[in-house]
């Protein structure tokens, strides 16, 4: 383990309380003026400690962007069996793309990718993800499947599903799911979903699960044609939070939902929860010259929309707009 997680490593485990610079040096075998340059070193990359005479140092502030540092210790304090291992990174063309690279050069799985920034950040149908330096959480996680290509539909839906369930736990948000790829959060899109998977006729290579999730972007941040349409946890919780902690606690729970995923644990429990968490459900669609009710998925994770004639359309894959009368 680095040293400099080392060091982090009883601030975060000491949740607030005071730790003794002495303790710490003679841990880890450092001299008191090697901690204290250790602690001045986190200070200059945003943390601040406050020290008391005879009590020690106590870590008062995080930085709010993503710290690799901090990231590796909160995963040595509450680690995350699931994923082997991961890759954290400044500035990335697309954490998918990474991803993919890395898997057919071997990388045992599952493991996952973060970046601070994307240079060409993927969406669904060839568009651009914004993806601007150290406001947003860009995550990849890269699986080989042992699951027939049919059982697949259902994974975005139901990682998105979870996502949202965090999220509304933590925060205390009405957040949603937007079949079959966006997390809605007050109308806007906060988050977008991108799984790709490569095939072999009836085996799945390999399959990389990419989300961007806006955290901190307010709407100074967008660009003229996402200000309407986009927004953030920020915005809506009125705070800046810490992206380290969120990224953690992600990962934690994409883990969860992959091992749920996999032993065909979700099967039910999708079924169960998506109307609670269903965006379009009773809104009015329109999508591949179909137009009417959406009324919740197929057990394939396929649209269901009730035409006016009464009759049922289902929708695979594919845009939905909706119709405001
Ligand atoms: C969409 O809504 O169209 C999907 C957006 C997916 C964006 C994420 S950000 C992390 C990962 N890397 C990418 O290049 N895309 C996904």
């Amino acid at each position: 383990m680095d040293l400099d997680v080392q060091v982090l490593l009883p601030f975060v485990k000491a949740k607030g309380r005071f730790v003794s610079g002495t303790s710490i040096g003679r841990e880890l075998g450092l001299s008191r003026v090697s901690v204290h340059n250790h602690l001045e070193s986190l200070r200059a990359s945003g943390f601040t400690f406050a020290a008391i005479r005879n009590k020690g140092y106590q870590l008062t502030r995080e930085p709010e962007t993503f710290h690799p540092v901090l990231f590796r210790a909160l995963l040595e304090e509450t680690p995350c069996p699931y994923f082997k291992n991961h890759i954290t990174l400044e500035e990335v063309d697309s954490t998918n793309t990474v991803a993919e690279a890395e898997l057919s050069k071997g990388r045992e799985t599952p493991f996952f990718v973060v970046a601070e920034s994307q240079s060409a950040g993927r969406g669904r149908r060839g568009r651009v993800w914004h993806s601007p330096r150290r406001k947003n959480i860009y995550l990849s996680a890269a699986l080989r499947p042992s699951l027939p290509p049919g059982k697949l539909p259902t994974i975005t839906l139901w990682l998105g599903l979870r996502l949202c369930r965090f999220l509304r736990d933590t925060f205390a948000l009405p957040v949603l799911v937007k079949w079959p790829n966006d997390i809605m959060l007050h109308g806007k899109k906060i988050a977008g979903m991108l799984t790709e998977a490569r095939i072999d006729s009836e085996f799945t290579r390999d399959l990389v699960f990419g989300v961007g999730l806006n955290v901190n972007t307010l709407e100074k941040d967008f660009p003229d044609e996402l200000a309407s349409i986009a927004g953030s946890l920020a915005l809506s919780t009125g705070q800046c939070l810490n992206i380290t902690r969120l990224t953690h606690q992600m990962v934690l729970h994409l883990a969860e939902a992959f091992a749920d995923f996999m032993d065909g644990g979700h099967v039910e429990e999708l079924a169960r929860l998506w109307p609670e968490f269903d965006f379009l459900r009773g809104q009015r669609v329109c999508a591949e010259a179909i137009e009417g009710v959406a009324a919740g998925i197929t057990s394939t994770g396929s649209l269901r929309v009730q035409r006016d004639d009464g009759s049922m359309a289902t929708l695979h894959s594919g845009e939905v707009s909706i119709r405001i009368n």
